[in-house]
């Protein structure tokens, strides 16, 4: 088999490479380990920025998220009992949206299936060679058949476990990594969400997030231990605890139910360099993770996806290479950005095991500095909606 661009991955970033470039001409085939269901099942944050938004539209997938979708005009800070609200759209004229990742991915396979996009499902034993010549391939089987796509380019969208970054040699390949000491119990519910934007909260107790996917189904996490197990989680204890860190209005008004998805996820900074390898482009959470707080992880991959799609758009249309020559570092500056982001909204709202009286000091005083100062609160509306691409 031949093709254009080899991407290795169905998730977010590579369907999204996929359809943008379909639609102008450009040949993919995209690999997928899992099934599309498996793909589906998974449950990540639902915070779109603009240029994500944008990018939808470009890739003639945004139907049902312009007809589905929450805007938000900002975000609620709490910290004790005390909130305030900082507002995107008064500091930077641009919105949030809210549509779940995984509403994303289901309208982006429908519309790779719609326009006879090729997809392998189940795919095992992928490997890239020749990344670093003219002439790359990819292997891999599937149903017991050993098969080959040679092309010009290889996307490596596998995400933080794929094969992709691994390709590159260690000898060029640079990682950078923190692994933060807790983790985040998220738990999805049939219950009409407790605020009309989202909170979070600095507590005592430890963070906690009041999120949403619509006008009946609520999305709300709190801080825990990496050592403990969702099993020891009932419904009832996660509502205690998540009521005793968000401020009292708020605990008042929850509406509570059952849970139709519970787990616990760790957090960790993650970036790799460079991007490119050759032939060989890395995107979305193939070379960079980030701590959920602030909703980053689905934003980055898109602007990676946006500079490579561009890229490649010249390549082929132009004959020129200077996008895709570029694309490691364009995509890198943005990223340590985002990278930087979240890391002070996960300093800033949780408990640290060693954290002292003092650091405790510290947040507070970044915590009432943002509540009574408007540049504070533009910094962060800025960074929240999403840096230019
Ligand atoms: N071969 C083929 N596919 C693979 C392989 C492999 N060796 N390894 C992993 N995959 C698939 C996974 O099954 C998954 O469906 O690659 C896909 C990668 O998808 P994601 O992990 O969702 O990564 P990405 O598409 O970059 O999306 C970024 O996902 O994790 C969140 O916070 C992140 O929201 C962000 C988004
Ligand atoms: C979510 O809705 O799942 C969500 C929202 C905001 C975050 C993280 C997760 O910062």
């Amino acid at each position: 088999m031949r093709t254009q661009v080899a991407i290795i991955g169905g998730g977010p970033s590579g369907l999204l490479l996929s359809q943008l470039l379909h639609r102008k001409g450009i040949d993919t085939i995209v690999l997928e380990r899992k099934t599309r269901d498996y793909v589906l099942g998974r449950i990540r944050a639902g915070i779109l920025e603009t240029g994500f938004v944008d990018l939808m539209r470009e890739a003639g997938v945004s139907e049902r998220m312009d007809k589905e979708s929450f805007v938000h005009d900002g975000t609620v800070i709490a910290f004790g009992n005390e909130q305030f609200q900082v507002n995107f759209t008064e500091h930077t004229g641009t919105p949030v949206v809210v549509y779940g990742q995984t509403e994303v991915t289901r309208d982006l396979y429908d519309a790779r299936e719609a326009m006879d996009g090729k997809i392998v499902f189940n795919v095992e034993n992928v490997e890239i060679h020749d990344a670093d010549s003219d002439a790359p391939y990819v292997t891999y089987s599937v149903d017991g058949r050993e098969e080959r796509i040679d092309c010009d380019f290889v996307a490596g969208c596998d995400g933080f476990h794929g094969v992709s970054r691994q390709t590159i040699p260690l000898s060029v390949r640079k990682e950078y990594e923190k692994v933060y000491p807790f983790g985040w119990l998220g738990v999805l519910s049939e219950t009409p969400p407790v605020h009309d934007e989202l909170i979070y909260a600095n507590s005592d107790r430890g963070f906690a997030l009041c999120s949403m996917r619509n006008a009946n189904l609520s999305r709300y996490y709190i801080q825990c231990s990496l050592s403990d197990d969702v099993e020891d989680w009932t419904d009832q204890m996660f509502w205690n605890e998540l009521k005793r860190r968000i401020p009292e209005e708020a605990a008042e008004k929850l509406v509570t139910g059952p849970s139709i998805e519970k787990s616990i996820a760790p957090l960790r900074s993650f970036v790799t360099e460079p991007m490119r390898w050759g032939r060989l482009f890395l995107c979305g959470d193939a070379a960079h993770i980030v701590p959920p707080t602030g909703a980053k992880g689905l934003n980055t991959a898109a602007s990676d996806i946006h500079y490579l799609y561009h890229g490649l758009l010249q390549y082929f249309e132009e004959g020129d290479s200077e996008g895709i020559d570029r694309y490691s570092e364009k995509a890198l500056a943005r990223i340590w950005k985002a990278e930087r982001f979240s890391w002070w909204m996960t300093n800033l709202l949780h408990r640290f095991p060693d954290q002292t009286e003092f650091d405790i000091k510290m947040q507070l005083a970044d915590l009432t500095f943002l509540r009574d100062n408007r540049e504070a609160q533009s910094v962060l509306a800025q960074n929240y909606v999403g840096l230019p691409y």
